[in-house]
């Protein structure tokens, strides 16, 4: 019909995890195509063949480029977006110094529209399609980042990020106010069209546990949404979390204790793990997110990536604690961080954490991250020779791995030649 559109280029199809399943579960088609109607995929296969079946399809080809499922991201702070790349100080003054003053002004409807766009701007010229972004504590801040995800048809998630001590008057709600406000908002927005809503408490050291309480009960209600939250960050945050919740086993049980931790719980950094939190979280199903230029901008630590062995690890830019909007970035940082770590990071694990493997995080499998029919048409397109100093190394490549490899990690922007959303090509064509 006259509504599909055949998008020509190589492709990279992965079935599922390759840490699981190893590069078998990825298909390479060197002059492949996608072919959407309506939003969806509706075929992934060899150009030619999906030319001559559907004769019809408007056309987009894009060459040599790497046709991927669009990124997501799976833990990022929209709010931020105007304090990235802040000098000089770890977690708790770093929120105090740089974040919490900025995040004061998202009241102003005015002020959290113009970062939204801005936001949405920037991670769809990075290749992104999806987040799940924490906002702040105004609901404006929440209506101002779906109304503007909303208007670009993208699939997102984000939700009131609660805090009821430990911050500025300015930036504190209360057990009562946090639980009724994020209430209204999930009713509002949750559900509708591709938007979702995700509980969010900020993290154990702004929450009283009353707070906390409030926001497991909510959960309790609505067992379909997520709840994300941070955990285990950083040392002194660990340290500081045991002093203000003395009766816990530990940072995992002051979440478990007041009905936040599940199977559809998010759990960002997860860096200093003691084993029986490995242990319980790997017996609820909950997901980790990998935030690495945060952990290392922030000077949090290294994720141990072998927990994606048995727990679902997504990947993020933790934007603004993560120096960077960009996905490509984000893989990089991981793959140095796994050799820091003494695991070089394999770039089919790094390509699915930034596509199947946040969107299996965000239980979103079954919606977007893969290239199949029936998942929604959100593609990023990447030049595999954007700079002269990719294009002569990937010149020497033998395999799409080795092609690929520089662009993870030398590529920007610019080597994003086009980000589709839901079928639609989101740079003038
Ligand atoms: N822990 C609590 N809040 C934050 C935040 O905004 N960024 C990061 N990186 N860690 C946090
Ligand atoms: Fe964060």
């Amino acid at each position: 019909t006259l509504a599909e559109r055949l998008i020509l280029g190589q492709v990279l199809a992965f079935e599922g995890d390759p840490r699981a399943l190893g590069l078998a579960a990825a298909r390479h088609e060197a002059r492949g195509g996608v072919l959407v109607r309506d939003g969806l995929i509706r075929a992934v296969g060899d150009g030619a063949a999906l030319r001559a079946a559907h004769p019809e399809a408007r056309i987009t080809d894009h060459g040599d480029a790497l046709i991927l499922p669009g990124f997501i991201d799976a833990h990022a702070h929209y709010p931020q977006t105007a304090i990235i790349a802040s000098w000089g100080k770890r977690l708790i003054d770093w929120l105090n110094t740089y974040t919490f003053p900025e995040e004061a002004r998202f009241g102003d409807t005015t002020y959290a529209t113009d970062i939204a766009d801005r936001y949405l701007d920037l991670v769809t010229a990075n290749g992104t399609t999806t987040v799940a972004s924490y906002c702040t504590i105004h609901p404006a801040s929440v209506d101002a980042i779906f109304t503007a995800a909303q208007a670009r048809g993208m699939r997102f998630l984000a939700g009131k990020t609660c805090m009821d001590r430990n911050a500025p008057g300015n930036l504190r709600d209360t057990a009562q106010s946090a639980f009724d406000d994020s209430s209204a908002l999930l009713k509002n927005w949750h559900g509708r069209g591709r938007l979702g809503y995700i509980i969010t408490p900020r993290f154990s050291p702004t929450s009283s546990p009353e707070q906390l309480s409030a926001l497991g009960a909510l959960w309790a209600d609505h067992p379909d949404c997520l709840m994300q939250t941070h955990l285990s960050e950083q040392v002194d945050e660990i340290a500081w979390v045991r002093s203000l919740y003395p009766d816990a086993r530990d940072y995992l049980d002051t979440y478990e204790a007041h009905g936040l931790l599940g199977e559809k719980g998010v759990y960002g950094h997860a860096i200093h793990l003691e084993p029986r939190e490995i242990a319980r979280l790997q017996e609820v199903g909950a997901a980790l997110v990998h935030c690495p230029t945060s952990n290392t901008f922030i000077g949090s630590g290294l994720f141990d990536m072998g927990l994606a062995d048995t727990m679902p690890v997504g990947l993020a830019t933790d934007t603004g604690g993560g120096s960077s909007f960009s996905m490509l970035r984000t893989m990089a940082a991981a793959y140095e961080v796994g050799q820091l770590r003494g695991e070089a990071l394999h770039p089919a694990e790094l390509l699915w954490r930034a596509t199947g493997g946040s969107a299996a995080a965000l239980h979103l499998q079954d919606k977007i991250g893969r290239l199949a029919p029936g998942i929604e048409a959100d593609l990023c397109v990447l030049d595999l020779a954007s700079t002269p100093a990719i294009a002569q190394r990937q010149a020497r490549a033998k395999t799409i791995w080795e092609a690929v490899f520089p662009t993870i990690m030398m590529g920007d922007d610019r080597a994003i030649a086009q980000t589709y959303i839901a079928g639609e090509p989101v740079k003038a064509v």
